[in-house]
């Protein structure tokens, strides 16, 4: 599904499809998007893409700012507080991408945020959970469980690995080390972009009509940990990058709870050895209707960020 064309003119027309296309227009300025998470890798990127195409957006963050030109609002899902903030600015917002908590057990914190966006107009939610959430899955799938259970319109985004993880999570080790170190074994991942996962929230919220349904979010190749190494980086970063050093799921578990709770490491680490077996490389065979696949590679991240790595 593509975009809408920008009509970059206000003046109406008499003909009726430039009619429609004014009305669509002028729809765009008027009815806002709430933007949850604006200030991430997703989140941002699909600010720029509803800035270019003008329409009106709000992000929200917990310092209350955003990157220059766009607007954001203080909101915290852990500061239940800060929920009526976005609708307080703007009474328009009509529809919500939703970036949810960075935490395990987040259906508390996101239901009542949903109820008070219902009450206040909000007519469609886009949310973003993973290829391997199912409705009602703890963390994610509760949320998707939820809107399925309201009958509102939505869409959920389920994508795979993001090719962006070589660039952050994975950048220390790669850089420090050359080593990238995973459960995964040889199994291979289509890691997509930010780019095109933005790209697939903008058709959902934009879209005339609501998808209502889930989609996965993949990228236009297929990797195992070790080809990437092999492939891309020994040959932009000009060193032998270590393969896919193999970790077990017990250690991976201990690694991510440097940073995660350990119920939410233990699951992490669960969902990342499922590559090993093929559970990530299903989702390329998808049918057509069942998936978006992006057009950013991991080859084109790898050559456009080489600095991120060099020692
Ligand atoms: N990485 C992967 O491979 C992968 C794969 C599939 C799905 N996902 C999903 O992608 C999502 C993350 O997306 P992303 O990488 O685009 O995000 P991100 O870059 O990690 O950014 C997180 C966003 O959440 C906001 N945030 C953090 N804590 C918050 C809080 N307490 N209250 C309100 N906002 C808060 C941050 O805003 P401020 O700091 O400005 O408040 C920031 O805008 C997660 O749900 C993850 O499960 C990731």
């Amino acid at each position: 599904m593509a975009p809408d064309k920008v009509n970059n003119s206000d003046k109406p027309s008499t003909s009726a499809s430039s009619l429609r296309e004014h009305l669509s227009h002028n729809h765009r300025k008027i009815m806002t998007i709430l933007i949850t998470g604006g200030t991430g890798k997703t989140g941002l990127a699909l600010a720029g893409l509803l800035h270019d195409s003008g329409y009106s957006f709000l992000i929200t963050s917990r310092k209350g700012t955003a990157p220059a030109p766009y607007k954001a609002i203080k909101f915290d899902w852990f500061k239940p507080e800060t929920f009526e903030a976005p609708f307080q600015s703007d009474s328009n917002i009509d529809k919500v991408f939703l970036i949810d908590p960075p935490a395990f057990d987040i259906f508390p914190r996101v239901k009542p945020f949903i109820d008070i966006a219902l009450s206040r107009g909000v007519k469609r939610f886009v949310g973003l959970t993973t290829t391997q959430t199912n409705p009602k899955d703890v963390p994610l799938g509760k949320v998707h469980q939820y809107l399925l259970d309201l009958g509102v319109d939505y869409a959920i985004l389920r994508p795979t690995w993001f090719i962006e993880n070589f660039g952050t999570d994975l950048q220390p080790s790669i850089r420090d080390d050359d080593e990238i170190a995973s459960s995964g074994e040889d199994g291979k991942v289509p890691f997509v972009s930010v780019k095109d996962i933005a790209a697939a929230a903008f058709i959902a919220l934009t879209a005339e009509e609501s998808l209502n349904k889930d989609i996965f979010v993949i990228g236009p190749n297929l990797y195992s940990y070790d080809e990437a190494c092999i492939s891309l980086l020994d040959d932009t970063l000009g060193r032998l990058t270590w393969r896919n050093s193999l970790r077990t799921v017990e250690e991976q578990t201990e690694m991510f709870q440097q940073f995660l709770s350990p119920e939410y490491a233990a699951h992490l680490a669960r969902v990342e050895h499922l590559i090993a077996d093929g559970g990530e490389e299903k989702f390329f065979y998808e049918s057509e209707d069942r998936k978006y696949v992006g057009k950013h590679t991991l080859a084109e991240y790898i050559e456009s960020n080489r600095a991120l790595w060099m020692k």
